[in-house]
């Protein structure tokens, strides 16, 4: 399977997760690349928005900002086409321990437009990052998100 991993990152969290995964995936014999998504400053406009045509399936990563998902993702998603039931994953990463500081929110906000984009929506999670746990966490969010 040829699976494309988009990901929008600003300190190196999210994309540190992307590298797990396409490691695991590689390892399991799956083609995977990380597209990377690039905004300005503002976070309000793209300046790079990946192509994911010629894959069999997609994982998206970002983080939570503001309590929600990161703006340049939501973004990201507004220029999908249909997906026609191609599977998709998803995960965030946050700061804060728990998921009512936004990584909830973040992660029904990707449920809720990849379903409007007829996906088919895989597993996924949140990765903690200022918990004990988070090693453990992001074995677990990769091992969801393979196909
Ligand atoms: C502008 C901004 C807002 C943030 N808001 C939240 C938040 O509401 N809740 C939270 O848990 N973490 C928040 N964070 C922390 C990031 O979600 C966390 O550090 C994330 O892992 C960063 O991922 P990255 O390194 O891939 O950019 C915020 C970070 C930034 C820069």
């Amino acid at each position: 399977m040829k699976v494309a991993i988009v990901v929008y990152s600003e300190s190196g969290h999210t994309l540190e997760v992307a590298r797990q995964l396409r490691k695991r995936l590689k390892h399991l014999q799956h083609e995977a690349d990380i597209l990377r998504i690039q905004s300005s400053a503002s976070r309000k406009k793209l300046t790079a928005t990946p192509s994911i045509e010629g894959y069999d399936a997609l994982v998206l990563g970002a983080p939570v900002h503001a309590l929600t998902l990161a703006r340049p993702m939501k973004r990201f998603l507004d220029s999908l086409p249909m997906l026609g039931r191609m599977p998709v994953g998803v995960y965030v990463t946050q700061q804060f321990k728990s998921g009512l500081f936004g990584g909830n929110r973040a992660l029904r906000y990707f449920r809720r437009r990849l379903q409007s984009r007829e996906a088919t929506l895989t597993d996924g999670g949140i990765v903690h990052w200022s918990s004990k746990a988070k090693h453990k966490q992001i074995e677990t969010v990769v091992e969801r998100l393979l196909p």
